[in-house]
């Protein structure tokens, strides 16, 4: 079975990681559109452009299934949208029902952290229309972190000061939980816990979107026993140094989720 991964960057590594570890025999194809990143700055019609033509290329290369490694190009990309190309696609949104179901209870209140693009859009409202009926939830749109995390920028002073601001108009000791609406805001949990005056959870929405993929896909006759993955950025195939790049954050977000 093939599958298609996409996302504007490396965010979307960490749902490829996750893949990964539950579709061991799977080939996969991960596409970065780094010539278009950051999506959440750009207008709407500029990011369906942007996903019609990586949706294109990676039915060209004949993918069984593909998933849109991010939530900013899901809240453009509708069901109507998605239902017009021949393969399943499933798509990622903040994992605000996840987070209500495991934290509603301790009184406290929940933060979703997103680009701004996914905090404005209608997809994000009507979810927590139908999850957030206490109304326990905050959004946060984080415009930078992004480019932070396109640097590989994840834990520098910078980044503490520029989340200390965004949040400064907040009551820290409020929350219990952050929902990391963005994939690529996985990779900053070590700066958000520092800010946070008590001990923070995240929940990020790889383990639905994944179930989700396998509930669609295809089931595999013959599948083999390691996963193999080919990267592309904006439809060229990656270099060694890339690569190698690539796999240095791979590595990371193997750290990342044992602990
Ligand atoms: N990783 C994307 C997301 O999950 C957005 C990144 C961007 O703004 O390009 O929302």
């Amino acid at each position: 079975m093939k599958i298609g991964i996409f996302d504007s960057g490396i965010g979307g590594l960490s749902v490829l990681h996750h893949a990964m570890k539950k579709m061991p025999g799977t080939e996969f194809i991960y596409y970065a559109d780094e010539e278009h990143v950051p999506y959440g700055e750009k207008t709407v019609e500029e990011i369906k452009g942007y996903i019609e033509e990586i949706l294109d290329f990676l039915i060209s290369k004949e993918v069984d299934a593909i998933v849109i490694a991010c939530n900013t190009a899901t809240s453009v990309a509708t069901k109507e949208f998605r239902a017009g190309y021949p393969v399943p696609i499933v798509g990622m949104e903040p994992a605000v029902k996840k987070a209500v179901e495991l934290y509603q209870h301790t009184g406290k209140r929940i933060l979703v952290a997103a680009t701004p693009v996914t905090i404005a859009g209608n997809k994000l409202h009507n979810l927590l229309e139908r999850v957030d009926k206490e109304k326990d939830v905050d959004l946060l749109p984080l415009p930078k972190l992004v480019r932070f995390a396109e640097r590989g920028d994840f834990e520098s002073e910078e980044v503490e000061v520029y989340l200390r601001e965004e949040m400064q108009d907040l009551n820290l000791e409020d929350y219990i939980a952050v929902v990391l609406g963005c994939t690529h805001f996985n990779y900053f949990k070590e700066s958000f816990r520092n800010v946070f005056p008590e001990n923070i959870h995240f929940v990020d929405g790889n383990e639905g979107t994944i179930n989700q993929l396998i509930r669609v896909a295809k089931k595999d006759k013959n599948p083999g026993t390691e996963a193999k993955v080919s990267y592309y950025y904006s439809g060229k195939e990656v270099t060694e140094e890339e690569k190698s790049e690539i796999e240095n954050y791979m590595r990371q977000l193997d750290k990342m989720y044992r602990k």
